[in-house]
This record gives structure tokens, C-alpha cells and sequence, in this order.
């Protein structure tokens, strides 16, 4: 069977206007989010990516209607026919866990099937399940499922061990339908908990604090439709700047709310490159020697496990040796191999890895090992010589919403082939 493949011929300086699409991580909660309505959801500035793909998917196996117009996309919810989210789906994609929250609040009952390790971690949901429980419902797994079941959820007081995103938002949106208040401590921070936030609310949710370590959600008994626009998804903006810088190039990043990309902008800052805050947009020059910086990955506001593999990528390319530390996820350096393969001088060391540059990077055949890892490959091959050839690259469609033509249209040489 043929393989479809990235290849990108590098050394071209990327210039001109790039926009970042809505984000992923926003959409996906929100999307099953929609569970919770009794009316019709028009959620605006979806991004065409095979993970929304596989969430709709999740939403029509359970008897939700959906339809799109371009970029928006519209979800009925009122006959649900299921409460079971499928093995088949949940295995594509771990996120299709989000609907457990949202369907025990809606139906009292949800069977989803319990999501493996992946490429980057193990990657448990004991959070998820504790706050469920916490919340009244009783919860069993049973033959690689997750069966839930209440006669009402009621809400509680829950403090999570870790500030953990998905549980956050599943925890936030089962809230959401239960009797009384629920307060979650040490919730996560992360933009896209807010708008997740934001779109219950809008559909008469009463949520306090999203956005801080304390969130408070006042149960209602019923939620209505609503219109609501995605946020502009901060990791495809944060890598179209490492893309900017690694090429030596000006590229000015729209659709950007420069205060999610803090983090990501100063380290930029701090390894040379110039960039200027727009109200919508960030304009970064870098057409000056890069220096080594180091990084650690942190929950928000701290530097994004989700950038960590393309700042990687970056290093290799500036001079001195940069310490990157990981923090969240046990397993996120498998794209150290492949960068070596093309010519880079990265030594693991447990959860950190010491970055020599700069390197001569050179093209290769490389594989791309999950999504960020796929785009810290691109990124290197466009600051390479030669052609690079990335496989596995149905892993980089998950999360990109038409990378290569946006690419394409600030100057990088890179194109889709079958092998
Ligand atoms: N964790 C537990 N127990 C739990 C839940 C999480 O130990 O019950 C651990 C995880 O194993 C991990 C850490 O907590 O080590 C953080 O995991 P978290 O639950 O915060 O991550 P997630 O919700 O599974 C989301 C994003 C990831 C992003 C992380 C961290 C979505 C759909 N996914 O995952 O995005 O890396 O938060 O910011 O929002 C990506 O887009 O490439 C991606 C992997």
C-alpha cells in the first residue's frame, strides 16, 4: 500500500503572513461539550483536522446530528440514542474520553472505552474517574471500558493530585448538570479550559474562575444552544514562529492571542529573535545568530509541553548548549532520534535533553512519532539541506489544519507525495 509522505526541500527564508487556524485543544472539549445541550450548538472557526474528524464521529455514534458550513459546524443533540463511545474510536484518539463527563451529566450512564499509553506517556485517567466518583457516580472498568452510572450527580468540593487538562474539562462539564455547586482545586489553567468555560456558559452554564486554580461550577438543570467561536489555536501559532526563526526568516503569525503565546514569546525573545505584539498577530524577524536557551516544560502559564519538541528542533540551530526539560509527560523525546539523524547533537538524560548547536542539519528519511514530533521535523528539514522525507505523517494531519499549503504560501518548499 502506498504511504503518503511530507517532503520538504529546505533552505528557504520564510516571509510574508501565516494565520493559525482555531484550536484543537479548545475544540475537542467543546465539541463534546455539546452533549450537554437540549438545543443546537454553531460552533464557529472549527479546524479541519482528523481529530475533530474522529470527536463528530464520537457525537454521531451516540445519536447527535451534525452539519458544517465551511469552518462551522453545527450539533443537535437532543436524540441521543447511546451512551458508549466505541473502542474503535476512543484508540484513534485519547481525547474521545472528554464525552464521559458531558454524558454521565446528560444521560446518568456512560460506557467509554479506557484510552491506552500512547507514543508520548501512559497517560492514566484515575483523575477523571476520581472525580466522577467524587461527583456521586459509581464507576467500574470493565473488559477495557469505563462504565459510569448515577441517579444524579451532585456537586462536591474536589481538589485534583495534578493540575490535569482533561480532567479539568471533563470534571468541569459534568459539574455543569449536577445538583448544587462543585468547586475543582488545583484545576489547570490552560486557555482552552477557559473557553470551554465560555461556551457552557454561553449555553447557560454557571462557571466561575476558569483560567485559575479554583474553579467554581454552579449546577443547572438544562442548557440551551448557542453560538460560540474557537479560539486561535496558540501551538500552531507558537510553531509557526520557530518555523519563522529557524529559517532565518519574518513572518507575521494572525489569528493570535499574544498573551497565550507569553511563554513561548520570551523564550523566543531570549534566543534572539524579535518579536513584535500586534492586538491579533505577532510579527517575529530573526535574521540574526540564534543563542541556546533552556527550557522546562510546565502547566500553564509555563512553557507548553506542546512546544517543547519544535523549541528542540530550534536549538540545534543555536549556538551553545540548551538544557530542555520535560516535566509533563514521561515519554516526549522520541523526536531527539530523528533530529539526530539529520545531523543534530542532542544527548538524553532522563527527563532532560542537552542540545549542542549549532548543527549543520542535512535532509533524510525521517518518521514522524506523534503530532509535535512531526512538526519539530518539518521544522528542521526547513532549515536543512537537502530534502527531508517525513513518514507517518497521518500522526502531523491530526493537528495542523492544512500545513503544507499555509507553508507553502510564505515561501517553504514542501509539498505532499505518495510513495
Ligand atoms: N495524568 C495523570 N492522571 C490523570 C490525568 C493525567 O497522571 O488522571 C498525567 C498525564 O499522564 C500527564 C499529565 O498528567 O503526565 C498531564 O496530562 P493532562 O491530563 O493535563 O493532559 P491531557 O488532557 O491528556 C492535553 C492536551 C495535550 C497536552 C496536555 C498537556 C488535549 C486534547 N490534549 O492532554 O495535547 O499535551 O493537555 O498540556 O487537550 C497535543 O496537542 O499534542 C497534546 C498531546
Amino acid at each position: 500500500m502506498s504511504e503518503t509522505l511530507i517532503s520538504v526541500e529546505g533552505g528557504c527564508r520564510l516571509s510574508g503572513k501565516i494565520a493559525a487556524s482555531g484550536s484543537k485543544n479548545a475544540v475537542l472539549p467543546i465539541i463534546a461539550a455539546a452533549l450537554l445541550s437540549s438545543g443546537t450548538c454553531k460552533i464557529l472557526d472549527v479546524p479541519k483536522l482528523a481529530d475533530v474528524d474522529v470527536i463528530c464521529q464520537v457525537l454521531e455514534g451516540l445519536g447527535a446530528v451534525l452539519s458544517w458550513q465551511d469552518k462551522e459546524l453545527h450539533i443537535k443533540t437532543t436524540g441521543l440514542s447511546s451512551y458508549e463511545a466505541p473502542e474503535e474510536l476512543v484508540s484513534k484518539m485519547r481525547a474521545s474520553f472528554l464525552v464521559m463527563g458531558p454524558l454521565l451529566a446528560r444521560m446518568g450512564k456512560a460506557k467509554v472505552s479506557l484510552p491506552g499509553g500512547c507514543a508520548i506517556g501512559a497517560r492514566p485517567v484515575a483523575l477523571h474517574i476520581k472525580g466522577f466518583e467524587a461527583l456521586g457516580a459509581s464507576v467500574r472498568t470493565e473488559q477495557g471500558y469505563v462504565l459510569a452510572e448515577t441517579a444524579g450527580l451532585k456537586g462536591a468540593r474536589i481538589y485534583l493530585d495534578l493540575p490535569s487538562v482533561g480532567a479539568t474539562e471533563n470534571l468541569m462539564m459534568a459539574a455543569t448538570l449536577a445538583e448544587g455547586s462543585t468547586v475543582l482545586e488545583n484545576a489547570a489553567e490552560e486557555p482552552e479550559i477557559v473557553d470551554l468555560a465560555n461556551f457552557i456558559n454561553s449555553m447557560g452554564g454557571r462557571i466561575r474562575g476558569a483560567g485559575t486554580k479554583i474553579i467554581k461550577i454552579d449546577g443547572v438543570t438544562e442548557l440551551g444552544g448557542c453560538e460560540h467561536q474557537v479560539i486561535p489555536d496558540r501551538i500552531e501559532a507558537g510553531s509557526y514562529l520557530v518555523a519563522a526563526a529557524i529559517t532565518g526568516g519574518e513572518l507575521v503569525v494572525d489569528n493570535v492571542i499574544p498573551d497565550h503565546l507569553k511563554p513561548v514569546i520570551a523564550k523566543m525573545q531570549e534566543a534572539g529573535c524579535l518579536i513584535r505584539e500586534e492586538e491579533s498577530s505577532l510579527h517575529i524577524l530573526a535574521d540574526g545568530q540564534l543563542r541556546a536557551v533552556d527550557i522546562k516544560t510546565l502547566p500553564y502559564p509555563g512553557f507548553p509541553t506542546d512546544m517543547q519538541a519544535q523549541f528542540m528542533a530550534l536549538m540545534t540551530r543555536a549556538q551553545g548548549a540548551s538544557v530542555i526539560t520535560e516535566t509533563i509527560f514521561e515519554n516526549r523525546f522520541m523526536h531527539a532520534e530523528e533530529l539526530r539523524r539529520m545531523g543534530a547533537n542532542i544527548r538524553i538524560n532522563g527527563s532532560s535533553a542537552v542540545v549542542e548547536g549549532p548543527s549543520t542539519m542535512q535532509g533524510a528519511p525521517v518518521k514522524a512519532t506523534d503530532l509535535r514530533a512531526g512538526m519539530a521535523l518539518i521544522l528542521a528539514a526547513l532549515a536543512a539541506e537537502g530534502r527531508t522525507e517525513i513518514s507517518n505523517i497521518n500522526v502531523i494531519d491530526r493537528g495542523y489544519d492544512d500545513l503544507v499549503n499555509k507553508l507553502s504560501g510564505v515561501g517553504a518548499n514542501i509539498w505532499r507525495s505518495d510513495q
